[in-house]
């Protein structure tokens, strides 16, 4: 009963863009799920005390999901469960240029103004994702950034998009997957376009034009292929704690790393001492650290039996976490989406996919935001936390 009412007043407080008739919608779902309930878990063990973040938050953790603004509006599924779950959101999209940038004098931020308000109407922290990537660029940007001009443009962009959300924001994402190794720099910088127009420079720049944009978000390094302990990780941790350290030294503001945390079921490679003795030495340094894109693919695993897959992923949310979890500097868990109804992972062409009769079986919501053995294997995890370094 008290899951019930828990999931009632939750929806009531749903962000100004849900209509009267989307918020019922929204709790007839809720009580359907309930009332059919498929599994007795999903009706009543999820809600309230037995939430996500209730779990998290006993341990000072937050956990969070990337939300894409189009589903916020027209899944109530999708509003209900952020808002039931997490603490946390960033959005999946809509702050990256392409969405924030039509044109190159122009900003539209319809959708990230949704964001925020729908965080704010229901005291979730937010992530910014991303100020400066190599990817979604908008077309514009080939032809109209210079050498001349892209100094000016991105600090432009950073104040112009950092002052707007300025004392709202938890931590901005301000350079993201700015390692490559195979581009062959003994500095491992990616030949990104920002590299191309701005050198190495356009990572010191743009985090000082954070800084000054809004003193009190926390700034974010954040990348990927650092979870694994094999050499093509090894080689990934050790060019961006060399990166991480040049810019300590340089007294530009870094406050936390971001580690992406794409994982695999059916890996080879385990997570251990090359993630531990990465965290332990990002916090030496002084800095936060973030698990910003929690999500496993399952592609690889060989049997399609969908409770075997599910125990497979939830396995590895556990021990990825373990060992995750045991570093104190960690703060925040977020995962990469709510329901595998709209994972990355499914989306794209179906035969770029392994399995491509198989959408897979990513995050702790199925495709009808039922929880699944993942939701319950971070609840443990988190429940489990221990940071003495022991076990
Ligand atoms: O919004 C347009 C829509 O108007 C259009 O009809 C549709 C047709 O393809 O495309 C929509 O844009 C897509 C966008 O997601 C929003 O759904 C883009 O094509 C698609 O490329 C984009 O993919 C996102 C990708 O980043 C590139 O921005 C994924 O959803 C998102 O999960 C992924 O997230 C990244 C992180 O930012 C960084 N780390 C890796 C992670 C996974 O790739």
């Amino acid at each position: 009963m008290l899951a019930r009412r828990d999931s009632l007043s939750s929806g009531l407080k749903l962000g100004a863009r849900l209509t009267a008739g989307s918020v019922v919608e929204a709790l007839l779902g809720r009580e359907g799920h309930a009332l059919a309930g498929s599994s007795a878990k999903g009706a009543t063990a999820i809600l309230g005390r037995n939430s996500l973040k209730a779990h998290a938050s006993a341990q000072g953790l937050f956990v969070g999901a990337a939300v894409n603004l189009k589903l916020l509006r027209s899944e109530p599924n999708c509003a209900c469960t952020l808002a039931e779950q997490h603490n946390m959101v960033v959005a999946e999209s809509a702050m990256k240029w392409d969405h924030l940038r039509p044109a190159p004098d122009h900003f539209s931020f319809d959708e990230a103004d949704e964001l925020v308000v729908f965080a704010e109407s229901h005291k979730m922290e937010i992530r910014g994702h991303n100020f400066v990537w190599h990817e979604e660029l908008p077309a514009w940007f080939a032809n109209t950034v210079t050498k001349e001009n892209a100094r000016k443009f991105l600090t432009d962009h950073i104040m112009t998009v950092g002052r707007r959300y300025k004392g709202k924001i938890h931590s901005w994402d301000v350079v993201n997957e700015a390692i490559l190794p195979k581009d062959g720099r003994p500095d491992g910088l990616r030949k990104s376009p920002w590299f191309e127009v701005l050198g190495a420079d356009y990572i010191e720049i743009a985090f000082r034009a954070a800084r000054q944009a809004d003193p009190h978000a926390l700034l974010t390094y954040n990348d990927y292929g650092v979870e694994y302990d094999n050499e093509e990780n090894d080689q990934r941790r050790a060019l961006i704690l060399q990166l991480m350290r040049r810019l300590k030294a340089a007294n530009v503001p870094l406050d936390a790393v971001g580690i992406q945390s794409h994982s695999k079921a059916g890996s080879p490679y385990p997570i251990g001492k090359g993630l531990r003795d990465f965290m332990a030495s990002a916090r030496e340094m002084g800095l936060q650290i973030y698990l910003t894109e929690l999500d496993v693919n399952e592609d690889d695993l060989p049997f399609n039996d969908v409770a075997q897959r599910d125990r497979a992923v939830a396995d590895v949310y556990r021990d990825y976490l373990t060992t995750a979890l045991s570093e104190p500097a960690v703060k925040a868990v977020v995962t990469w989406g709510i329901s595998d109804r709209h994972t990355w992972l499914n989306n794209g062409p179906t035969h770029k996919r392994k399995q491509p009769n198989r959408p897979q079986r990513s995050l702790p919501f199925d495709d009808n935001y039922q929880p699944t053995d993942a939701f319950f294997a971070m609840g443990e995890s988190f429940d489990a936390r221990n940071t003495s370094g022991e076990g």
